[in-house]
């Protein structure tokens, strides 16, 4: 038996709907693109959708589309995936870190306004909704309206939680919002990602760098021929497939059922540490609902007979196999040059000592939950 943190689910509907992707005329660049990008639109509420073929395109994507001039800075979450940091550097701009809170996990507002109030270079934030619980997106658009940098969320542990009931808080508050269709989140297209954004102008300008750069429209076919095409930038192909597009079709219409599930699972998992002092559960602050892309514990090990690294041996021996969100992305040896300081991060460093993510997934049974809580209570001793 092997238990992992996180996994997909697919039924019936989902390999129907590919298979008549597969069956249709185009398989690229076709009908289920539009209608996936459609259906996201209206599910997180944006004027614009454009599918990619990943979360980490969709980043660099977002970026490249704000045209600021090199060498200026984009602060970003120290507890996040290394995609968020190292498409900042490809676009030739420079990454700055800021602290989290020991509530939600997700950037420190206090410390971030201090940031930008001491450094002109700041032009753009990238904040995540960490393991799904939105940040304070209603603050940080203030930050960004009173110091006039761009905001982008990186939505992609969060897909299907809501501020205020409002399952559209995303691009409400930021220019750009960035998802990810990878296995182990809340939806899934294989790989995949999406930009969502209210703002025309970024939207036709990520278009535009899908696509090898590439522009026909009408006019020019008319007067050059029906063949003409003009490359206005170097671009890329990050485009999103029909087949996976149809796949997305069709988790979407599950995400509610999928979201609803994770909570019932972290119900059962907070329930059954309460009374175990030395894990902490996840908080959800009020206003705010949880997505449960992942289900973090702190585990204080001086309460326990054993290490963090031990407990991940034994828990494999068992046949659960946990992760840790994240190692902080300042500690990464291919940022040295930045000399980033672990000093200025002492909330992030605590937090790295504790954090085990356990498994959240739709499929993931009851005997399973109950198997999982079971071990960790038998080999934390606590
Ligand atoms: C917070 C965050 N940002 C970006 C990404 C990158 O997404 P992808 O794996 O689809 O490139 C991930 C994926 O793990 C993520 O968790």
């Amino acid at each position: 038996m092997n238990i992992y943190y996180g996994k997909q689910h697919i039924d019936i509907n989902d390999i129907n709907k590919v298979i008549s992707a597969l069956k249709s005329e185009k398989i690229t660049q076709g009908k289920y693109v539009k209608r996936f990008e459609n259906d996201l639109k209206t599910k997180f509420k944006s004027k614009h959708c454009l599918v990619v073929n990943n979360g980490t395109s969709a980043l660099y994507l977002s970026i490249k589309s704000l045209n600021l001039k090199n060498s200026s800075k984009i602060i970003c979450s120290t507890n996040t995936f290394f995609s968020s940091i190292y498409t900042v550097i490809m676009n030739n701009l420079i990454p700055d870190f800021c602290d989290i809170e020991d509530q939600t996990y997700n950037i420190d507002l206090n410390k971030l306004e201090d940031k930008i109030k001491k450094d002109r270079k700041i032009k753009a934030i990238i904040a995540v909704d960490f393991a799904g619980h939105p940040c304070d997106w209603e603050s940080l658009n203030f930050l960004k309206k009173k110091y006039k940098l761009f905001l982008i969320n990186d939505n992609c542990h969060a897909i299907g939680a809501s501020i205020k009931g409002n399952q559209g808080y995303a691009c409400k508050y930021a220019d750009l919002v960035t998802q990810s269709y990878h296995p182990v989140k809340n939806i899934t297209t294989g790989e995949g990602g999406s930009i969502l954004t209210n703002n025309s102008n970024l939207s036709q300008k990520i278009e535009l760098l899908r696509n090898h750069g590439m522009k026909r429209n009408d006019l020019s076919k008319k007067k050059f021929g029906q063949w003409f095409y003009e490359v206005k930038d170097f671009g890329f192909n990050f485009r999103l497939s029909d087949i996976h597009s149809a796949l997305g079709i069709s988790q979407l219409n599950k995400l509610k059922k999928f979201v609803y599930k994770r909570n019932q699972i972290a119900r059962h998992y907070d329930k059954s540490f309460k009374n175990l002092d030395c894990i902490k559960t996840p908080v959800v602050k009020k206003g705010f609902s949880h997505a449960f892309h992942l289900y973090p514990v702190l585990i204080d090990f001086k309460k326990t007979k054993i290490n963090k690294k031990k407990f991940f041996e034994k828990m494999i021996k068992v046949g659960i196999n946990l992760q840790v969100h994240y190692i902080p992305v300042y500690r990464q040896k291919f940022l040295k040059n930045f000399k980033f300081n672990k000093k200025f991060f002492p909330v992030t460093e605590e937090y790295y000592k504790r954090e085990v993510s356990l498994p959240i997934y739709f499929s993931l049974k009851k005997d399973k939950i109950d198997y999982v809580i079971n071990q960790v209570k038998r080999v934390l001793k606590c």
